[in-house]
């Protein structure tokens, strides 16, 4: 039998063959071939499409990109919560530093969690701003099928909460994404914010893939960091030294404090920090107790505990800073029309609550009745406060090492300290812990390589870290060189670390030091002004491969040193204003540029 072929895609050659050898086969043979043609058919697949694997079978599973733009470190350490949560709920997720992501993936992306911290005032954080300016560009792509959500860190007190994640939010929907969950802003105390946050995104994210899975409440907290001591459960050091850095007649008050971690096991790297859990002044305390008109012993519930209202407002409510959500609030229980007319006005409102505190807006806008509670209920947590470690533990073991700078100030006819420094400075008795957790800094470290020349800014209390960075290559025998910036009011009173400075310099460790005191002469000079006059070595520096850091004052001398540092790019490398900004970009990308500024 001969079998027509009329729209068979084979040559006249290929049927007369096949014709052949059809006609000489048995049935059980023609039933074999037909077997063998499909296994055939299966193994050419196999080659030409990628194998089945189990990714593969999974591929419902939503892929997930975790995008961090952080300064300090808080919105990666969430970056990667959220990845361990997410992990366990079976979705595939990645954790990427902003910095390092490739703007063109967007486009590619099917589910993207975007967590950013704001700085400056209200700045990207340093590794944000390449792809923050991407986004909000002309060169942003539509975001179609994109879905999306935001994290915001953020600080109330700051006229721009949150602005970075509001910026981020916006400008994706406006790009044609759409949330899977609507963004969460936070403030200072951010952990059950965060969590809740997490918990809806990963729940969301499970029930869009995963049915069955969706009522499962994800325990973040399950999630969180091994070690026994951390930013939820702070270790008790003990104060072994407290010493005051400036001589005799200083306008200055900086405190070096030595702090033993004796049996916490808690580690630390050069370039992270120390939270401290602060107590709030007692005097200031009993005088806003009293002018409220409450009972000091008066019983106050807080996290399911019970507490004397004086102990509450003394450790764990913030009663010296004020913030815009706070005036909403007490606008609406005093039923103030004065501060509702304050409200309105932005700029008087940010105008008044500089250098204010809760017992002057008591005092201008009466609560009345009140209770005891529904008050503890308007405050915010008192927040840690951080401060640069300024030793290493390769050289001092169990100890950690602190360069704290007291905060006094007389305003609106009243004299006011800062809460955590003059905690630690006048109010800290011997036999005290202060409770602490180590701040880890990625963001602000040496580099690997213990040849790499590096250059150090830190006038004031930003001399801190640099401390820690000259005992760690000391201790490493590390034989790059160390160029220290140093600045402060007068050499005679306020060389801080003066002689351990010397002491590296004459044994060689730090290669150049340049100081700036900025009253011993009639003409203000600053690190900024040194950088300046070093242009042609700091260049050279530069092309040796030199690591920049700068740490200390973000107001005024972190701008300024930025600037001199593009004038001399420019000025050296013959560069056009845009190309020396690049070229400081790119720096900072290579973890060439770090800066710890506050
Ligand atoms: C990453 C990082 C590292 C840090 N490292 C160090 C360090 O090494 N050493 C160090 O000393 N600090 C450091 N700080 C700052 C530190 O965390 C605290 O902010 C600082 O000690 C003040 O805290 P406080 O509780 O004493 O003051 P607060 O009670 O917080 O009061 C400070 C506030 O008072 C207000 N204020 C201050 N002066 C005036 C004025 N003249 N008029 C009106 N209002 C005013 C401002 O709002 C200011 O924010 C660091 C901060 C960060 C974020
Ligand atoms: C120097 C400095 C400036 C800040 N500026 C702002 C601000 O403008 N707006 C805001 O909401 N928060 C501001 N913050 C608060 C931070 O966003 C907040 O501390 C956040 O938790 C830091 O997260 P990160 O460690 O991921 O950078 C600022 C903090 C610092 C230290």
């Amino acid at each position: 039998m001969n079998i027509r072929l009329d729209n068979a895609p084979l040559t006249d050659d290929q049927i007369e063959q096949l014709n052949l050898l059809l006609q000489g086969m048995e049935g059980w043979q023609v039933e074999w071939l037909s077997g063998y043609l499909s296994g055939y058919r299966a193994a050419q697949q196999a080659i030409n499409e990628p194998a089945v694997t189990m990714e593969s079978v999974s591929a419902e599973q939503p892929v997930l990109t975790i995008l961090y733009g952080s300064q300090t470190g808080n919105a990666e350490d969430l970056a990667e919560l959220l990845a361990e949560n997410a992990k366990t709920h079976g979705i595939k997720a990645s954790v990427v530093d902003m910095a390092a992501y490739k703007p063109k993936q967007l486009k590619k992306e099917q589910y993207l969690a975007v967590l950013s911290s704001t700085h400056g005032e209200g700045d990207p954080p340093d590794n944000a701003l390449d792809f923050y300016e991407f986004l909000q560009g002309r060169k942003a792509p539509k975001l179609a099928g994109l879905q999306y959500s935001v994290l915001s860190l953020g600080d109330s007190s700051y006229e721009f909460f949150c602005q970075t994640g509001k910026d981020f939010d916006s400008r994706l929907t406006e790009l044609g994404a759409a949330a899977i969950v609507p963004r969460v802003d936070c403030d200072v105390d951010y952990d059950d914010a965060a969590e809740a946050w997490i918990n809806d995104l990963v729940n969301a994210l499970a029930e869009s893939a995963q049915p069955q899975q969706a009522s499962t409440a994800v325990a973040a907290k399950a999630a969180t960091k091994q070690s026994q001591y951390d930013r939820k459960h702070p270790f008790p050091a003990t104060v072994m030294t407290r010493q005051k850095l400036n001589g005799r007649g200083s306008q200055k008050e900086v405190l070096h404090i030595e702090l033993s971690l004796e049996e916490s096991n808690l580690q630390y790297q050069p370039g992270d920090a120390v939270g401290v859990y602060p107590q709030n002044d007692p005097y200031l305390v009993a005088e806003l107790i009293d002018l409220m008109g409450f009972d000091h012993d008066e019983k106050v519930e807080l996290d399911d505990d019970t507490y004397k209202l004086s102990e509450v407002l003394l450790h764990y409510r913030e009663i010296t800073v004020l913030t815009k959500p706070l005036l909403e609030k007490w606008a609406t229980l005093s039923q103030s029309e004065s501060l509702q007319q304050l409200l309105e006005d932005k700029s008087a409102v940010n105008d008044w609550l500089q250098g204010r505190d809760l017992i002057d807006l008591q005092q201008q806008y009466p609560l009345g009745d009140v209770t005891a509670s529904e008050f503890v209920d308007l405050l915010r947590k008192l927040p840690p406060r951080l401060y640069s470690i300024a030793s290493s533990q390769a050289a001092v073991e169990d100890e950690v090492h602190l360069t704290v700078a007291t905060v006094r100030y007389t305003a609106h006819d009243r004299a006011r300290s800062g809460v955590a420094s003059t905690w630690l400075a006048d109010r800290l008795n011997e036999e005290e812990t202060v409770p602490v957790y180590i701040d880890g800094n990625k963001n602000f470290k040496l580099p690997q390589d213990d040849n790499a020349p590096i250059i150090m800014v830190g006038p004031g209390t930003g001399v801190a870290p640099f401390r820690s960075f000259m005992q760690e290559r000391e201790e490493r025998e590390a034989s790059g060189a160390n160029w220290l910036f140093f600045g402060d009011q007068h050499f005679l009173t306020d060389f801080l670390y003066q002689v351990e400075w010397l002491g590296w310099r004459d044994s060689g460790l730090l290669t150049r030091l340049d100081v700036a005191f900025s009253r011993d002469q009639e003409d203000k000079i600053y690190v900024q002004h040194r950088l300046r006059e070093r242009a042609a070595d700091i260049w050279q520096w530069l092309q040796d491969g030199a690591y920049l850091y700068v740490c200390g004052d973000a107001v005024s001398m972190a701008p300024d040193v930025n600037e001199a540092l593009l004038d001399i790019i420019s000025e050296q490398g013959k560069m056009s204003r845009d190309e020396a900004n690049d070229y400081l970009r790119n720096l900072s990308k290579d973890k060439r540029y770090q800066r710890d500024v506050y």
